[in-house]
């Protein structure tokens, strides 16, 4: 039995810092793991502009602890008001990575998102021209649709086209749910589609959201599917293919608002994500392709370099954090509650000071 595994650093391709008080907390869970990180622009206001996504970067980097090393990758969060020469000059001068559609309406902070895409389409062909990836929230927003459906039919009714009417279009379906979309995206021939899948929709079904009473800590977007997508989802994640790689779009909340009447979306995985990644890999008999999926298929899909720097997970059983204290005297709750995962990730800051 193996007793480390030494690997590529990972990047997140899909994350949620926050800002403030909230970004100081979370952010060393994730610059601890990762390389680099796709940071999610759904801020209140959202980071629609390059020179938003300068400031917000600006931000990120003062928050970092001292000596660590992490790359945040920008996005603008499209509206239909997005100028195509921003985004442009944003991508030129590598201060944008990527754009991120949300549909008006589909989730957190999400008011601002497109409405149709016939208004965003002259920012569509830029992006095409410059091999921008377009971000995809995959979910239909139309409210006569059921909610264990919205992927599926985002997939028929607003995917498909939008590949038909961009044929050079790089696509990323982010944090996909579903076996339909696990298919359609393996079934994609012509490379420039892919996809993201967090930890938590790899390890529970939408039972952990009623689990002897109602879980809002299990609860967000897109929520938690039937047992057979998680199964098809491990089966895509750990078969080795190339465009599926982690996005563990780990999405703190304080309690307060998710122990609510109308409790938020999101899960807040940071602290635990590479090790529950793992524990994944390991029970699938697929620990020799956990480096690609954690460390290759994301950089190669973007097009940037694969990460040098190497970090090694020890099996040694340890427990996450349960929760984490926010200054306000909020906190806020982790993903898997404190328990017991199989792999520790052995700490790199003494190599690296
Ligand atoms: C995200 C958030 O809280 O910002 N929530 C979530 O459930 N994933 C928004 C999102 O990415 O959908
Ligand atoms: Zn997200």
């Amino acid at each position: 039995m193996r007793q480390t595994i030494t690997l590529r650093r990972p990047d997140d391709w899909h994350l949620h810092l926050r800002d403030g008080a909230m970004l100081n907390v979370v952010l060393p869970y994730s610059a601890r793991q990762f390389a680099r990180a796709i940071v999610m622009p759904n801020l209140q206001p959202p980071v629609t502009t390059a020179g938003h996504a300068v400031a917000y970067r600006n931000r990120i980097l003062a928050a970092l602890p001292p000596g660590a090393q992490f790359e945040p990758l920008m996005t603008a969060y499209l509206c239909d008001a997005t100028e195509p020469s921003d985004i442009r000059r944003g991508y030129e001068e590598r201060i944008l990575a990527a754009v991120k559609l949300y549909p008006a309406g589909a989730t957190t902070h999400s008011e601002h998102g497109v409405t149709s895409m016939a208004r965003v389409a002259r920012t569509l062909e830029t992006m095409q021209e410059l091999g921008m990836p377009l971000l995809l929230h995959g979910e239909s927003t139309d409210p006569a649709v059921d909610i264990f459906d919205r992927e599926a039919v985002f997939i028929e009714k607003t995917l498909q086209p939008l590949l038909r009417d961009f044929p050079r279009l790089k696509v990323v379906l982010e944090h996909i749910t579903t076996e339909e979309a696990a298919d359609f995206v393996a079934g994609e021939r012509s490379g420039r589609l892919a996809a993201t899948v967090t930890p938590q929709h790899l390890i529970f079904n939408r039972n952990a959201l009623f689990m002897g009473g109602l879980r809002p800590h299990q609860y967000c977007l897109p929520v938690l599917k039937r047992e057979r997508h998680r199964l098809a989802l491990r089966r895509l994640a750990t078969s080795g293919f190339e465009r599926i790689f982690i996005g563990t779009d780990s999405a703190p909340h304080i309690r307060r608002l998710k122990e609510a009447a109308c409790g938020c979306a999101g899960v807040f995985n940071a602290p635990v994500a590479l090790e529950s990644y793992l524990m994944v890999f390991e029970e699938e008999s697929a620990l020799d392709r956990f480096e690609g999926f954690a460390s290759v298929n994301g950089a190669r899909f973007y097009g940037l370099p694969l990460n040098e720097e190497r970090i090694t997970f020890e099996r040694r059983e340890a427990s996450g954090p349960g929760e984490v204290q926010m200054p306000t005297g909020d906190s806020v709750k982790v993903f898997l509650d404190g328990a017991v995962l199989p792999w520790t990730l052995l700490d790199t800051a003494e190599d690296r000071s």
